[in-house]
């Protein structure tokens, strides 16, 4: 009798310690840029899940999440190397795989904007705006990174005028890996009034990076309202309702569905490319996004505290660019779930305000959970 409950006693106390098993970081180089300066390359391992971050861009270079069968896949798009990262990153045409975006996420139009009553240009990279920071923007600048409990920190400072933004900025990001939930949390300070959105820009592929298209992935978006764009893809200022339209995402539904319709925010787009305005109380992290994929039963759960979130279908991706073991990236083949302000806030005054002020703290967290059934 004493020796059952002895036993039993050991037997619970082991699965706590089991329940409770750190997250494995190691850290290896991952080679060097042209000029020389060596690349590291974080592994966050937990039982099920294995995440790679590297200081280059501060970019996700692969993330491993099992099946309904426990199979494991690569479920983000990316190359083998930094060269890759490097020559697309540094490529007009850049598609941003994986990376860490900033100084400001999406789009500025008209490459410049007001602030306290000053104005500031931005470099254009995309027309006649600013995409993505600028041409050098957060995604491939070299991120100072250290190991940290369940993950890696990484930072950057981006100085005064840099890419035509105001303000010394010093950028704080984590990516911890706990169970099968992957977080990142964001912050930064400034030493003069700037504006700041930042995000990752992670392609999701849920049957494997190599697989041919996300169409028949199955969304839910919880946003009621989006907003519409103009031929740059800059908002109207309108915050349109997605009811009756094919941007109603409310309910799961395939994306394949009504990625071709006759709708003029479609063409606009060339498929999905555009910001959703989240219902849920902006600053309190909940569900923005459900994402499955039923050949898989693999399903993506994105969870954040920012009031809105990009929804890109990969309508830039040709079949041009060779990724991660050989894989070809044709049109469709991953999506971006991008959680952010909205694009081109700046020039919005009646949008949520993305204006930091010295003193002040950007704070703010996306939990990328993933299961399958
Ligand atoms: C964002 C933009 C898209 C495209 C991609 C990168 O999601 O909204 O228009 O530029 O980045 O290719």
């Amino acid at each position: 009798m004493l020796r059952v409950l002895v036993l039993s006693l050991m037997c619970l106390l082991l699965s706590a310690v089991v329940s409770e098993a750190k997250t494995a970081v190691t850290t290896q180089p991952f080679g060097k840029l042209p000029d020389g300066t060596a690349i590291e390359i974080f592994t966050l391992k937990s039982e099920k899940v294995e995440a790679r971050v590297m200081t280059y861009g501060g970019i996700l270079v692969s993330l491993k999440a099992p099946d309904r069968n426990a199979k494991v896949a690569d479920v983000v798009l990316g190359y083998d190397s930094v060269d890759g990262y490097y020559a697309n990153s540094n490529n007009p045409g850049t598609a941003y795989f994986g990376a860490l975006i900033g100084r400001y996420a999406n789009r500025i139009g008209g490459a410049g904007f007001t602030l306290e009553g000053k104005k500031y240009s931005l470099p254009a990279n995309n027309g006649a705006n600013t995409l993505h920071g600028g041409p050098h923007g957060f995604s491939n600048q070299v991120w100072k990174a250290k190991t940290i409990p369940n993950g890696v920190e990484l930072t950057y400072v981006s100085k005064d005028g840099e890419e035509g933004f105001p303000g010394n900025l010093t950028a704080t990001v984590r990516y911890t890996l706990v169970g099968t939930d992957l977080k990142i949390d964001y912050s930064a300070t400034t030493d003069k009034d700037t504006v700041v959105n930042l995000t990752n820009h992670s392609y999701f592929n849920l049957a494997g990076q190599e697989q041919a298209t996300i169409l028949q992935h199955q969304l839910t978006l919880n946003a009621s309202r989006f907003t519409p764009v103009d031929a740059g893809l800059i908002p109207t200022g309108e915050l349109k309702s997605v009811s009756g339209t094919p941007f109603d995402f409310r309910k799961a539904t395939a994306i394949g569905e009504r990625i071709s319709a006759d709708d003029e925010q479609i063409r606009l787009g060339k498929g999905y490319d555009h910001n959703w305005v989240l219902d849920s109380k902006s600053g309190k992290l909940a569900e923005a996004a459900l994402l499955y994929d039923p050949s898989s039963g693999r399903q993506l759960r994105v969870l954040t505290d920012q009031p809105a979130i990009q929804f890109y279908s990969g309508n830039f991706l040709d079949g041009s660019v060779k990724g991660k073991g050989g894989a070809t990236y044709a049109l469709h083949a991953a999506l971006c779930l991008e959680t952010q302000h909205y694009p081109d806030s700046p020039n919005h005054p009646d949008f949520p305000t993305t204006h930091l002020k010295p003193g002040g703290h950007y704070h703010t967290v996306t939990v990328f959970s993933f299961s399958s059934h």
